[in-house]
C-alpha cells in the first residue's frame, strides 16, 4: 500500500487522510499547528464512534484505522511517502514554499500533489525542481463522503501520471475525473452561472430570491436554490471564488462578479454562518412564500439551466474534459439532479440554441454568448450522447 504523507490538517487535510486511512493506506498528517493536529485526531475518534454506534465499522476495525494515521509536527516524517497531498491555506507563495521544502525531503519517485480549488497547478509545480511529479487531486467537502475527485496534470506532469491518480482514487472508492489546468478546474468552471444568473434575475427584479430559489427547485430539481445554497456555502467563500475564476480568465465577462454579492460580503453578511446573507436567519423571521405563477418559474428555470449547459458544452467544446466526466463532475461534486450534457439532450439542442440567442439578442452581452458547439450541433442534428 502506498503511504500517503497530507500537509495541513484542517477540514480538507483531515477528510482526505480518513479517506486514505480508510482504504487500507498507511498516512501521515502534518500541520504546523500542534491545535489542528489535536482537533483533527479528535474529531476523527467522534467519526469513528459514530460510524461503530451505526455498526458501519466493528471497535476494532475502526481503531486500526485511526492507527493507520500518524500526526506530525515535524516534516521529516514524510522521508518515506509515496504520495504528498498538500491541503493548507490557498496562498500561492506559501504553496510554492512548501512543495519547494518537501520536494527536497521526499525520495525522487514521490509524487506531489496540490488539494488547491483556485490556482494554478503548473504556478505550484514551477517550485520545484522536478516538476514532472507534480500534479492537482482536488478532493470536495466534506471529502469522506463526496465521491467527485478532480485530477489536474499540469503543463509539466509527466505522460501516464493522470491515469495512475485516477488508478488510485478508484481503488479508494472515489470517482475521478481528468481536466485541464484551467480556472476551476470543472465545477468551480461550470456551476458559475447557477449563482450569477439567478443573482442577475433578482437584480433586474424579474423575480425575489425565494421565487428564484423556488423555480430551480420545483422546476429544476436542484437539492438547494441558488440563493440558498450561496447563504449556505458563505458569501466570503463564495465571492471570492467568483472573483478569482473571474480574474484567472482575464476578465471574460461571463464570469463577471455581482455588486449584490460583493455587498454582502463587504458587509459581513457571509450567510448562514453570520446569521444573514440574502436571507435572514435572525429567531422568528420567516421565509417569505414564492410567487406561484408557473409561466414566470419556467422563465427563471429555463434561464439558468440553459446558461449552465452553455458553460458545460463551452468547456466539452475547449476539451476541458471529456462528456463523462464534465456530467459526472456536476452530479457528484455538486449534486446536480442530472449531468448538464445530458439535460441538453433532453432539453433539445436546439431549444438551447434559441434560448441562448432571444438572450443575447435581447441584452447584446457577452455574457449571452452561445458555445460555437451548439450551434454545429445543430446544423449537423447532433446530440451530445
Ligand atoms: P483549513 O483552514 O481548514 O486548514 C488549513 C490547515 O493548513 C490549517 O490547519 C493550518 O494550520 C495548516 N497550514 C497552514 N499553513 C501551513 C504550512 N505552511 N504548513 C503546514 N500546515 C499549514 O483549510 P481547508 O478548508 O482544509 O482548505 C485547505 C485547502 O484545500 C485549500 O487549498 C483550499 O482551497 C482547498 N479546498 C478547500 C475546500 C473547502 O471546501 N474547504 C474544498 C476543496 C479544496
Amino acid at each position: 500500500m502506498k503511504k500517503i504523507g497530507i500537509i495541513g490538517g484542517g477540514a480538507m487535510g483531515s477528510g482526505i487522510a480518513q479517506v486514505f486511512a480508510q482504504a487500507g493506506h498507511p498516512v501521515v498528517l502534518y500541520d504546523t499547528n500542534q491545535d489542528a493536529l489535536d482537533r483533527s485526531k479528535q474529531n476523527l475518534a467522534k467519526t469513528f464512534e459514530k460510524l461503530v454506534a451505526k455498526e458501519k465499522y466493528t471497535a476494532e476495525k475502526a481503531q486500526e484505522i485511526q492507527d493507520a494515521i500518524e500526526y506530525a509536527s515535524n516534516l521529516e516524517a514524510f522521508a518515506s511517502i509515496d504520495l504528498m497531498i498538500e491541503a493548507i491555506i490557498e496562498n500561492l507563495d506559501i504553496k510554492k514554499s512548501v512543495f519547494k521544502q518537501v520536494g527536497e525531503i521526499v525520495s525522487e519517485n514521490c509524487i506531489l500533489a496540490s488539494n488547491t480549488s483556485s490556482l494554478s497547478i503548473a504556478s505550484i509545480a514551477s517550485a520545484c525542481t522536478n516538476p514532472e511529479r507534480v500534479i492537482g487531486i482536488h478532493f470536495f467537502n466534506p471529502a469522506p463522503l463526496m465521491a467527485l475527485v478532480e485530477i489536474i496534470p499540469a503543463v509539466q506532469t509527466r505522460e501516464g501520471l493522470a491515469e495512475e491518480i485516477k488508478a488510485l482514487i478508484q481503488s479508494v472508492g472515489k470517482l475521478p475525473v481528468i481536466t485541464k489546468d484551467t480556472p476551476g478546474f470543472i465545477v468551480n468552471r461550470v456551476a458559475r452561472p447557477f449563482y450569477s444568473e439567478s443573482i442577475r434575475i433578482l437584480e433586474e427584479g424579474v423575480a425575489d430570491a425565494e421565487t428564484i430559489d423556488f423555480a430551480m427547485t420545483s422546476l429544476g430539481g436542484f437539492r438547494m436554490g441558488p440563493f440558498e445554497l450561496m447563504d449556505f456555502i458563505g458569501h466570503d467563500v463564495n465571492y471570492r471564488v467568483t472573483e478569482s475564476v473571474f480574474e484567472s480568465f482575464f476578465y471574460d465577462p461571463r464570469f463577471k462578479p455581482s455588486f449584490s454579492q460583493k455587498r454582502l460580503f463587504e458587509a459581513g453578511y457571509y450567510g448562514r454562518k453570520s446569521g444573514r446573507g440574502f436571507y435572514n436567519y435572525a429567531e422568528g423571521v420567516e421565509k417569505k412564500a414564492p410567487n406561484q405563477d408557473q409561466a414566470l418559474l419556467e422563465k427563471i428555470y429555463k434561464r439558468v439551466l440553459v446558461m449552465l449547459i452553455n458553460e458545460a458544452a463551452d468547456a466539452l467544446f475547449l476539451n476541458i474534459a471529456n462528456r463523462e466526466d464534465l456530467d459526472t463532475a456536476m452530479t457528484k461534486g455538486v449534486n446536480y439532479p442530472k449531468g448538464l450534457l445530458k439535460w441538453a439532450d433532453e432539453y433539445g439542442i436546439e431549444n438551447v440554441q434559441n434560448d441562448l440567442d432571444e438572450l443575447y439578442n435581447h441584452y447584446h452581452e457577452d455574457r449571452y454568448r452561445l458555445s460555437p458547439i451548439i450551434r454545429n450541433m445543430v446544423k449537423e442534428n447532433k446530440t451530445f450522447y
